[in-house]
């Protein structure tokens, strides 16, 4: 198909969310948050009570989630996991889970079904390597530990949730580490993907960096 996509990766707490988010907006494109759908799969999971260590059974649980966005809420099973889905457990499970072969082909059709006119933002892991490899505009996202670390601690804070700046670190440090290191996709810049480091910039900063590029591709 020629319906264009841009494909922004990068490691947690890097901005890739907020800033491929304004791009959808200023292109009036739609967003895939990926790992919305690993988290999504997590709390399934957690919820059932599903084992963690059982690929096949989360495999289904990934296939047969009744979930839908709509207008920035998640619903999952008629229920608003908008904000449940972003607790640190869910996370570090969704992390662990999508380390799991079946648990990613379970979601890739769901993925590819996001790609409608007149364009898709896609933020996540493996946008750019494998979910839509050939993408027009590839974008890898970095930051410092420190500046990730310091990004999410202030997020916790303004929504009211404690947070320890040295469990922050560790935290994000095994989630990379996690990431980076499995065999199954692991979180690497896509061939011919633009690096923008975010240390020291804004995200309307990143923003306006990613849509030059676009404008450069189009
Ligand atoms: O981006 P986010 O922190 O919401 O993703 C949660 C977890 O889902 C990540 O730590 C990562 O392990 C996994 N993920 C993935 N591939 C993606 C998106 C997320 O493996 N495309």
């Amino acid at each position: 198909t020629h319906i264009p996509v841009i494909a922004i990766d990068g490691p947690t707490a890097s901005g890739k969310g907020t800033v491929a988010h304004r791009v959808a907006d200023k292109l009036g494109f739609h967003y895939l948050d990926s790992g919305a759908l690993y988290r999504l799969t997590a709390l399934s999971a957690l919820r059932r009570g599903t084992s963690l260590t059982d690929e096949h059974a989360l495999a289904k649980v990934a296939e047969h989630m009744a979930c839908s966005f709509s207008g920035g809420d998640i619903i999952l099973a008629h229920e608003n996991v908008t904000d449940a889905i972003r607790a640190e457990e869910v996370g570090n499970t969704a992390s662990r889970i999508a380390a799991l072969p079946a648990v990613r082909q379970a979601l890739y059709g769901l993925q590819l079904s996001f790609r409608k006119t007149p364009g898709l933002v896609a933020d996540g892991r493996d946008m750019g390597t494998v979910i839509f490899p050939h993408a027009p505009l590839k974008v890898f996202l970095t930051a410092s530990v420190a500046a990730r670390a310091e990004r999410r601690y202030k997020q916790l804070i303004e929504k009211g949730i404690s947070a320890n700046m040295e469990d922050l670190l560790m935290d994000l440090q095994a989630r990379d580490d996690r990431d980076t290191h499995r065999a199954i996709a692991p979180l690497v810049p896509a061939e011919g993907a633009h690096v923008l480091d975010t240390s020291q910039i804004t995200a309307d900063q990143a923003v306006e960096q990613v849509l030059k590029w676009y404008a450069a591709e189009v």
